[in-house]
């Protein structure tokens, strides 16, 4: 905040929760530059209220919350956060595969409810290993393949499917296989979700790719929430399709305790914090402000969608 503060007139929306959308109109009517959230929709609406708009920065690597058409149309600059944020949110994706798989949450869960008696059970808390397992990848971009790295060093073997395909170099390199999107959901014994949310992705694992899917595997989403059809998801966990899922995204966020799917002991639970780490955090604020400084002063953000 401090670098912005440096030859620009600075206006801040304080407090934990989003701007709404009224206020953003009328506060965004006098502005050239605007450094926004994920949360917060940039649409044709927002733009078309701010005549003299040429700069848009997102603190985020997904940018679906804004009008791309839109701002392609009146010139304006956008920037977004890619690259500072794979490793975390690899990581957190890696972490939901371990507690949903080792069933670490569920444990935790048991201690704290006072619900731990018997000492040593040999089939007390029975998870299921990762080594040998098949998992698959939706989405071979930057976070993917660090997931698939993670994967591979503890001994997985990772298939992929993805808009495009890599090159046979990059998929040796890699060490992954590309599969079908059917092979995918058939053949791996975890899903991890890694693709953007748009209108294609939109609900794109629904019934159909869920039912292909083995009796007994699991699914990691750190993606975006409405990717996944959340009903079906719903369904076929209660169904006992799917031994699990661990999630960090949802369809409506921030979700309630009432859902039904935090009240499923073999669902793990966070709240879309895939990239929240100090030091990506930091990160990610150092260059969305620079995106947006580059921006303002008529250059390409060193990020730019
Ligand atoms: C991102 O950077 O897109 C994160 O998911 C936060 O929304």
């Amino acid at each position: 905040m401090k670098d912005l503060q440096d030859g620009f007139r600075l206006e801040t929306h304080a407090g934990r929760f989003p701007i709404s959308k009224g206020e953003l109109i009328a506060k965004i009517a006098d502005k050239e530059g605007i450094l926004c959230m994920p949360y917060d929709t940039i649409d044709r609406e927002v733009i078309e209220a701010a005549a003299d708009l040429r700069a848009i920065s997102t603190y985020s690597v997904g940018y679906e919350h804004i009008d791309l058409q839109c701002t392609k149309s009146r010139g304006i600059l956008v920037g977004y956060t890619p690259d500072v944020l794979t490793r975390a949110t690899a990581d957190l994706a890696f972490a939901l595969m371990l507690d949903v798989m080792r069933r670490v949450s569920e444990g935790d869960r048991l201690i704290r409810s006072g619900g731990w008696q018997q000492v040593f059970g040999p089939c007390d808390f029975l998870g299921t290993d990762l080594e040998t397992k098949t998992v698959g990848i939706l989405g071979p971009g930057r976070i993917g393949l660090s997931f698939a790295e993670k994967a591979q060093a503890f001994g997985m073997k990772v298939v992929y499917h993805g808009n495009g395909r890599l090159s046979e170099r990059q998929e040796r390199q890699a060490g992954i296989e590309h599969v079908s999107l059917n092979q995918l959901f058939s053949e791996s014994d975890i899903v991890s979700l890694h693709i953007p949310h748009t209108k294609r992705t939109h609900d794109m694992v629904n019934r159909s790719l869920l039912a292909k899917m083995k009796r007994g595997a699991f699914i990691v989403n750190t993606s975006r929430g409405r990717v996944i059809n959340q009903k079906d998801l719903v369904l076929a966990l209660q169904n006992g399709d799917l031994a699990g899922a661990a999630l960090d995204v949802f369809y409506d966020e921030p979700l309630g305790a009432d859902s039904p799917l935090a009240k499923m002991e073999n669902v793990v639970l966070t709240p879309h914090m895939g990239s929240s780490t100090k030091e990506t955090r930091e990160n990610m604020a150092r260059l969305a402000v620079l995106n947006l400084k580059m921006a303002m002063a008529g250059r390409r953000p060193k990020c730019a969608v």
